[in-house]
């Protein structure tokens, strides 16, 4: 009886709730055998991949290069240059990988550079020959390592900047000197761990729990943002070479990192995925960025003080229905407090390192 009169407020409460908003009904436990199919979670985390390297590759290596303001080099650690795309996806693949989160993806060709990047099985060598043959479509198997079941699956990588071509054709070490863009040059490895516990060989039908699908990809998202804060902006400002600068197109600057995360997410969004991903926060600088709904709002409470857990839940628009997570958007370097402290549009002016200063919102879209 007791235990009935302390829930009361809270049903009429959750009642007033759902009578209110009809339309959209959320809550924050996991629907009975939702999931996502491995294929659909490859999909997911190879645009996520492809749409980091376009903007890199573009927005970057491309303008920077034309302009004729900054090189691209192998050793750009020591040349004060940018680093290759290769080597730009290798760090944000190790950091993501760092994070234990067990998805793993990689660079292959049948055409490499550097002899480590050659398929190094037959069914490597067949997936590569695959989708240069039939680029619309991802090669995929099932494969037992060490005893655990992995989905892989491999994704053309095309020459999306001119600059792939040139530097390609021209390298002392590459056996194919004759790339032209949009060409497939190699293809994007994904690993995806399945498990221990199966008596026989699963199969791409495997669903996976969308929480697990959203860590993926904000892990690849924020590591590129992250490899691209700390390798190209924070060393080339340092070292007096580049600045970045909110207007970086008329400035033949760097663009900033804010930047870089949001031109990804609009190529992701343009992919038609159904897959997305928004930055808010409570104090934003841009209106835009404020919390949509009820939902983003209390999202953006609970992980500034929770900040490890994403804050989830699901969501159903019409007869569709979307998974979302929030993840903290922590100051995890100076630049992040000094600019926001500083800036004219901000509402906050006391950000100190480490705090929570907004949410990173992935959206998925769950058949
Ligand atoms: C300035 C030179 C340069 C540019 C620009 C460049 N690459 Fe590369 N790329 C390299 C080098 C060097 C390697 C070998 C890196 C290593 O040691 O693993 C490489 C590696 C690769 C690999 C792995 C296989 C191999 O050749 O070792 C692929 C695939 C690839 N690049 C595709 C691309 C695509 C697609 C682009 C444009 C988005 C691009 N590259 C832009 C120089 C370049
Ligand atoms: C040099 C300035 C600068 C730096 C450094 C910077 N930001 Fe921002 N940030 C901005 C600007 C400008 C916007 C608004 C972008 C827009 O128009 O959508 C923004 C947007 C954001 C937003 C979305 C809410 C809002 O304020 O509009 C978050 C969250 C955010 N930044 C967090 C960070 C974090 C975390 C870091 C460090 C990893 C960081 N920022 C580094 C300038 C900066």
């Amino acid at each position: 009886m007791n235990r009935l009169m302390f829930k009361m407020p809270l049903l009429v409460a959750v009642t007033t709730i759902l009578l209110f908003h009809p339309s959209l009904v959320r809550s924050n436990h996991s629907e009975d055998h939702a999931g996502i199919s491995a294929r659909r979670a490859a999909d997911y985390v190879h645009g996520v991949i492809e749409a980091g390297r376009t903007t890199y590759s573009q927005a970057i290596v491309d303008r920077l290069g034309k302009s004729d303001s900054l090189r691209t080099t192998e050793n750009w650690k020591r040349e004060n240059t940018l680093p290759l795309p290769a080597q730009f996806l290798m760090m944000s693949s190790r950091m993501s990988n760092q994070r234990g989160i067990g998805m793993r993806y990689r660079l292959m060709s049948l055409w490499p550079i550097n002899p480590k990047n050659a398929p190094p099985s037959q069914t490597e060598q067949r997936g590569l020959k695959q989708v240069a043959k039939n680029p619309g479509q991802p090669f995929t198997w099932v494969v037992q390592k060490n005893g655990v079941w992995f989905y892989e699956a491999i994704y053309p990588d095309k020459a999306v900047a001119e600059s792939c071509v040139s530097c390609h054709n021209h390298h002392p070490k590459s056996p194919k000197t004759d790339f032209k863009i949009g060409d497939v040059m190699g293809g994007i490895v994904i690993d995806l761990p399945l498990g221990r516990r199966f008596n026989k060989k699963p199969s791409d039908k495997f669903l996976f729990p969308p929480e697990v699908v959203a860590d993926y990809v904000h892990s690849i998202l924020e590591s590129n943002r992250a490899v691209y804060a700390k390798h190209i902006v924070n060393r080339l400002e340092s070292r007096g070479v580049m600045s970045a600068s909110e207007h970086w197109e008329q400035d033949h600057t760097l663009m900033l990192p804010v930047q870089f995360f949001i031109n990804t997410c609009r190529l992701i969004r343009e992919k038609g995925l159904g897959l997305d991903f928004q930055l808010i926060s409570l104090w934003p600088i841009n209106m835009k960025n404020s919390p949509g709904n009820q939902f983003e709002r209390m999202g953006l409470e609970t992980v500034d003080y929770h900040p490890i857990r994403p804050y989830t839940g699901w969501v159903k628009v019409g007869h569709k229905r979307f998974f979302q997570s929030i993840y903290a958007d922590l100051a995890v370097s100076p630049a992040c407090v000094e600019c926001h402290n500083a800036h004219p549009k901000s509402p906050k002016r006391d950000f100190k390192l480490l705090d929570v200063m907004g949410g990173i919102v992935v959206t998925l879209p769950i058949p």
